[in-house]
């Protein structure tokens, strides 16, 4: 059904062209890409921007309170231009989910024509297709989880890396999110599946990959077969020199995980460990099941067994209850475990959480103040760390030229550090060897070697 919509589709859609507003996380990045295999298969081409498209998906995130704003600003700016256009306007993704924007939707938003959830994007050409040949309004958002649906068409926008969701959903229920509600719960690809598709990227000429979900060490492929088995076997895949994954759960790192990241040559050795807090208090309060102590002990112990391992994180300031003890006790942690960089996140009240009903929400304005804090803590660590790349040889993947400058070539380091250096674009896609010369917080600059 779903190949027949898209081929379907053709007859209606000679010269019409796609536009997908992405928000949020990998995990939606991932599905704009099968969104947009799926528009590409149905006849549409990439418009380069809203104003030559006709038809319009925002692929929406929820994760913080002020993005409902920004999306219904933007569909309001899409009125004249849909007239203009014959545009078709689709709103997809976590937002969906929420009964209360949909019916905002409804009341209010006339001009978008198709609803669709998380556990359906599937369904997305069938429904584009009834709208093509009815011209009716097709709203469709399922409560219940969807199936794993293997084999969409994915239109990868990495031109050497590419995004593998290995499992969808989340169990977890910290108290401050609202994934679990508009994701569903854990549901686990066949390991099977997975590796087909590594296999078929590495046949492609992908060289590295990122695998996804919320909580990528609860990965279950079913007979015992767990995380580490999965990034063991994807190790042996002939052409995938860089694997990373994103977000592992602290409370979920088990041994065997640990060894695995060890011993895979191609398993990068930088961890993205979200801490949310450094406060056991605040901890327990946001459900996340371990405290201060057990995190620095996890990093110690992977800091012994994965030499020269480096750590990432999240952390949310202000989260309900936070007192400045409990804030000293996260610049604390920063501290010690000197990440190399943090993505900090201001609490944000989400409808429906159990955070929502806590007593003692944190004022606005030390909510800012401790952000700032933190952010300049945290920029310091990164300086620091970033000066001890200085005058070492790190293997670059080159991803591109610069955004803002062609003649300055861009790629990661395994350790994920954004390297600018100038060289023949002819490397792009490749591999290659950079010294760096100087550090700028945000990336490294650097010279082929
Ligand atoms: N599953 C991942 C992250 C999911 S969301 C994990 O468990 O780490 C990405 C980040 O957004 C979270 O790590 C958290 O730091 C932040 N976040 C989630 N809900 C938030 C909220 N209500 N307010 C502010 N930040 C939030
Ligand atoms: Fe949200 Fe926690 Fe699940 Fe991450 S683990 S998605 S923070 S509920
Ligand atoms: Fe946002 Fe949904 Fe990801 S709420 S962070 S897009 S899972």
């Amino acid at each position: 059904m779903i190949e027949e919509a898209m081929l379907m589709a053709k007859e209606y859609t000679t010269g019409l062209k796609y536009f997908i507003n992405t928000m949020g996380c990998k995990l939606n990045e991932n599905d704009s890409e099968k969104i947009a295999g799926m528009l590409t298969k149905m006849g549409y081409s990439e418009a380069k921007s809203v104003e030559e498209a006709n038809i319009v998906v925002f692929n929406t995130c929820c994760i913080r309170e002020n993005a409902e704003e920004k999306l219904f600003g933007k569909l309001g700016e899409l009125k004249n231009l849909k007239k203009q256009n014959n545009m078709i306007i689709c709103l997809g993704g976590c937002m969906s989910q929420e009964k209360h924007v949909v019916d905002k939707v409804k009341q209010s938003y006339s001009q978008v024509d198709i609803v669709f959830g998380t556990h359906n994007i599937h369904k997305l050409p069938e429904m584009i297709l009834k709208k093509l040949t009815e011209n009716q309004k097709v709203f469709d958002v399922w409560d219940i989880d969807g199936d794993i649906i293997e084999g969409l068409p994915v239109k990868r926008t990495g031109e050497k890396n590419a995004l593998v969701t290995i499992m969808y959903g989340c169990n977890n229920f910290c108290t401050y999110c609202i994934v679990p509600y508009v994701r569903g719960r854990e549901r686990s690809r066949k390991p099977e599946d997975i590796l087909k598709e590594v296999r078929n990227l590495a046949s492609e000429g992908y060289k590295e990959i990122m695998l996804l979900g919320q909580n990528v060490n609860s990965y279950d492929g079913g007979a015992g077969y767990h995380f580490s088995n999965l990034l063991r076997d994807i190790d042996q895949i002939p052409g995938i020199n860089i694997v990373r994954f994103m977000s592992p759960h602290p409370k979920d790192f088990t041994d065997d995980v640990i060894s695995a990241i060890a011993d895979c040559k191609s398993v990068c050795k930088v961890i993205h460990l979200p801490l949310q807090s450094g406060s056991s208090k605040v901890l327990n309060l946001m459900n996340r099941k371990y405290t201060k102590e057990q995190y620095l002990t996890l990093v110690q112990k992977i800091r012994e067994k994965v030499p020269d391992v480096t750590f990432t994180t999240d952390i949310i300031v202000g989260f309900p209850g936070e007192e400045e003890a409990d804030f000293l006790d996260t610049l604390d942690v920063v501290e010690k475990v000197k990440f190399e960089q943090v993505f900090m996140f201001i609490y944000s009240v989400r409808k429906g959480t159990a955070a929502e009903k806590m007593p003692n929400h944190v004022p606005e304005e030390i909510k800012s103040e401790r952000f700032n804090r933190l952010k300049e803590l945290a920029d310091r660590i990164t300086e620091e760390e970033n000066k001890k790349y200085i005058g070492t040889v790190q293997k670059v993947l080159v991803e591109g030229e610069s955004k803002t400058n062609a003649e300055v070539l861009t790629g990661r380091t395994r350790s994920n550090k954004i390297v600018n250096f100038s060289g023949s674009k002819s490397l792009i896609g490749k591999e290659i060897d950079v010294e760096i010369i100087s550090e700028h917080v945000w990336y490294l600059k650097g010279k082929a070697v």
